[in-house]
């Protein structure tokens, strides 16, 4: 899988224009609004108007809340006439009727919401009804400011900072997240988040208002007993409030830029979202972690994968029940069969019109029962003789499986038991298909030959333009500091058609080359995926990166595209990345590198970094700084790979950090807890790639405890600032394959360098230019105290991350649940 590059960079500056400023934030009996009229809360923070949502056609329209500000793309946070939408703005109308209501009217006049509220009525036209910055639409008294309606007493699938989410004991008014039918249609769907009814302090998640699937657990005072990682996002306040009139779970930001907002989603998740310095919104946490773990996320046959995109897809013979709600994010409806069960109605006992397919990798569903069947065709057979039976699977003894299946999960292993799926027999090729395959067979052989025919033509004619290609290609390639745009073809030629892999980088696969002409070895990214960026954009970008040269720096050499496909040419580097030479390999003393090696290599990628920061013209962030990225030339200089790759590739950015594994370790608490990220999450992240060079190991595997220092067991960047703030002898910490063969005092600089390089607050952090100083020793440097951080993960606390990242997490924290028992 590609790792993580994340990037940043971008500051979002859509506000700074004065469009809002003679908007109104207020809606009267005297002004209302209609069309593409909106108000605009004053800060210019939210909007209110109608509005069609992405997705859903075009024609239905709702009257909505969104972002103003900042938030470049149109996310509505709530939504009036969520299931009733009208068919033309421009003769609806959204005004303070005479009973004081706040009314949505279609074009033949009839009221198709309203806030409802039998108090309003009262002195003719006494209300108003305002948008708030905090996004809430309120209705209140003219006189006396008496709040009579709010929309975040009626929150849709959003609870936006300050909403009270839980029930008004005195009305008994549940306030329930209700998540949008699909993307493009905010109708009630499925799924439903909302306080126990009970009145207990636990919140749980619903399908179709009826089965609970997810719980918070009860509220402890600092966190909900179910999700203890809430005490790590330390940017947020969290409460929970019981008194006499109500009960409520609330949030809050400090911090007034941040902007975050806790949804239903439409796979019936509730996630934390936080609106990224990419220009994106990136999910901090989800209910549950797994997106599998949703009931009936693909709904009756659809099979849930966790690692693939889309989620959902439907087993071998079924496809989607209702494609247009699949596409739009709905899967309630679930997979049917290509071809209907002959076996329709329970009456016909006839056993020939169904067959089964097996459907690979998918996990047997829970609730099965057992017949006697000594075979597997025994087993096959049970299941065909009833009408109601979907599936079996035999491994040792039968499984049968009545109705539409539910929850079936895609787990990517090799299953030892198979489930087979009843489809129809003309979706399962047969033998008796033999005619046809004859018939098949002839015409593949026709079409075989004249294959053959045209190859040989086109071999001929390839081989005659050939040379002259290879020709401008070496001249191309040798135009010296010039950046050069080659032919795709000509890259694909000197790849040998991407044959030779040289390892999964970020955002994309690298492949070995060699320039014609026995030349220069070169490596070629080939961007994988949904990269946003146009053809124009793309090549601004990597001219932009094309400039930055240093000699810790991977020089790009060139570039290609050809359609949705792009390519960076880049030098090769012989001795590959600073992992296979760190952590790979046999564990023979003579194999490692020497202290001195990576020494250098500390201070060079240092330096590297140092010129992303400050010496460019504008400053680059390189978001991704890991063992990985750091690549080693013939001389093992170090040279620092994928700079300037996370603003082009920005768009992605959420998604790997919700897909990949393994880059957590590096990255900065600041990205989860959603300030804007600087330049010191690259030297958090450098930091830990430094710990890594000094002990040989990854900081995430577990150090176990040995006879001689029972202090070093654990997780290593903690033991490791333990020791460092104790002032304690170092060499215990150092690679033992060296043998304690280190420089003691420039291995404590490395420490201590390190150990300040990781602090949780940004400001205490050195930088690149500091980093580069104590390491050179030209600067002393003092004791650096404990990072809080890693002391809550020595304590075994769930730390950092949690989003759909659950998977690598688990794999995270087991590492010192293991080392504390
Ligand atoms: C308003 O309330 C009445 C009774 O409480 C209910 O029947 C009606 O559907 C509500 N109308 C809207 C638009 O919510
Ligand atoms: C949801 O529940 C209703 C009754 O409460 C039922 O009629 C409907 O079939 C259920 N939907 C699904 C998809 O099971
Ligand atoms: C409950 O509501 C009553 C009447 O609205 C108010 O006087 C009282 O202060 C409220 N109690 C709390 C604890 O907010
Ligand atoms: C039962 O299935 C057989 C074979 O498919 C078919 O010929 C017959 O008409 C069916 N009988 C009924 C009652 O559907
Ligand atoms: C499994 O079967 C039991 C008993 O029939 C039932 O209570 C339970 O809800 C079933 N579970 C699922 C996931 O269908
Ligand atoms: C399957 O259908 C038969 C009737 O055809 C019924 O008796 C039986 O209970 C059903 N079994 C299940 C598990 O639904």
């Amino acid at each position: 899988m590609a790792s993580t590059v994340l990037l940043l960079l971008m500051v979002v500056a859509i506000h700074g224009g004065s469009d809002w400023s003679f908007a109104s934030d207020t809606i009267s009996a005297d002004s209302p609004i209609s069309g593409d009229q909106t108000v605009v809360s004053r800060g210019g923070k939210f909007e209110l108007g109608f509005f069609s949502p992405a997705g859903g056609g075009g024609s239905n329209y709702y009257v909505g809340i969104w972002y103003k500000k900042v938030v470049s793309q149109r996310t509505p946070v709530w939504v009036a006439n969520r299931a009733v939408p009208i068919a033309d703005p421009a003769s609806s109308r959204l005004a303070v009727a005479a009973n004081g209501n706040i009314v949505l009217t279609n074009e033949v006049g009839k009221v198709v919401w309203s806030s409802n509220v039998s108090s309003a009525s009262g002195s003719t036209a006494a209300a108003v009804a305002v948008i708030l910055d905090t996004g809430n639409l309120v209705l209140r008294r003219e006189s006396g400011g008496e709040v009579l309606w709010q929309s975040a007493e009626h929150p849709t699938d959003t609870c936006l900072p300050g909403v009270h989410l839980g029930m008004n004991k005195i009305t008994g008014d549940m306030q329930p997240l209700v998540s949008w039918k699909n993307a493009g249609d905010p109708a009630p769907g499925m799924f439903t988040m909302g306080i126990d009814p009970d009145g207990s302090s636990q919140y749980s998640i619903t399908w179709n208002r009826s089965l609970t699937f997810w719980s918070s657990g009860k509220w402890n005072g600092d966190a909900f007993a179910g999700i203890p990682e809430m005490i790590s996002h330390y940017k947020y306040d969290f409460k929970f409030v019981s008194d006499a009139n109500a009960s409520y779970f609330a949030y809050s930001l400090p911090d007034p830029t941040m902007i975050s907002r806790l949804v239903l989603d439409v796979s019936g998740q509730v996630s934390m979202m936080m609106w990224a310095p990419s220009a994106e919104w990136m999910i901090i946490w989800t209910g549950p972690h797994r997106l599998c773990d949703v009931y009936a996320v693909c709904g009756a046959f659809g099979v849930c994968n966790e690692k693939s995109e889309p989620y959902c897809s439907c087993p071998p013979g079924f496809r989607p029940s209702s494609a247009g709600d699949w596409e739009l994010g709905d899967h309630s409806h679930g997979c049917r069969r290509n071809n209907p069960s002959r076996c329709d109605g329970g009456t016909n006992s006839s056993v020939h019109g169904d067959a089964f397919l097996p459907a690979p990798g998918v996990s047997l569903p829970i609730n099965s029962s057992s017949p006697q069947a000594s075979s597997a065709r025994d087993c096959e057979l049970a299941c065909l003789r009833s009408c109601n039976c979907t599936a079996y699977s035999y491994g040792g003894h039968c499984s049968l499986w009545y109705g539409g299946l539910l929850n079936l999960e895609d787990t990517g292993g090799a299953m030892d038991d198979l489930l087979y799926l009843r489809v129809s027999a003309m979706d399962v090729p047969s033998s008796k298909g033999r005619k046809r395959t004859v018939v098949f067979v002839s015409i593949a052989v026709v079409a075989s030959i004249i294959l053959a025919l045209s190859i040989i033509v086109f071999v001929v004619v390839r081989m005659y333009r050939k040379r002259q290609r290879s020709k401008t290609f070496m001249q191309a390639a040798s135009e010296g500091g010039g950046l050069v745009a080659f032919k795709y073809g000509d890259v694909r030629r000197a790849t040998k058609n991407f044959s030779e892999k040289l390892g999964g980088g970020s955002f994309g696969s690298v492949y070995k080359g060699t320039l014609p002409g026995g030349g220069v070895a070169i490596a070629v990214k080939k961007l994988e995926g949904s990269l946003c960026v146009g053809e124009k954009q793309f090549r601004n970008e990597v001219r932009t990166i094309g400039v930055i040269q240093h000699v810790n720096l991977v020089r790009l050499r060139g570039f290609s595209s050809r359609g949705g496909d792009r390519l960076l040419v880049y030098d090769h580097m012989p001795n590959g990345s600073l992992d296979k030479v760190l952590f790979g390999g046999s564990p023979a003393p003579a194999a490692a590198l020497s202290w001195r090696a990576r020494f250098q290599i500390a201070l060079g990628a240092a330096r590297g970094l140092l010129y992303l920061h400050e010496g460019c013209r504008d400053c680059i962030i390189h978001c991704d700084i890991k063992p990985e990225n750091i690549l080693l030339d013939k001389d093992l200089v170090p040279k620092v790979a994928d700079f300037g790759l996370a603003k082009l590739l920005a768009r992605d950015f959420s998604r790997v950090l919700t897909t990949v594994r393994g880059t957590i370790g590096y990255l900065a608490p600041e990205w989860i807890s959603g300030v804007p990220i600087t330049v010191k999450a690259d030297v958090y992240s450098y930091g830990m790639v430094l710990l890594e060079i000094v002990s040989g190991r990854r900081n995430a595997r577990c150090w176990p405890a040995t006879e001689q220092d029972p202090s070093l067991s654990g997780y290593f960047p903690l033991v490791a600032a333990r020791k460092v703030s104790r002032g304690e002898a170092l060499d215990g910490l150092l690679d033992e394959r060296l043998r304690g063969d280190a420089d003691l005092r420039e291995l404590e600089r490395a420490c201590r360098v390190a150990c300040w390089c990781v602090q949780d607050d940004e400001a205490r952090r050195p930088t690149m230019e500091q980093v580069v100083q104590a390491l050179d020793g030209v600067v002393a440097v003092d004791v650096p105290p404990v990072p809080t951080s890693l002391q809550a993960l020595g304590e075994g606390s769930a730390f950092l991350m949690s989003a759909r990242t659950s998977a690598y997490l688990d794999d995270f924290s087991r590492y010192h649940i293991q080392d504390s028992s």
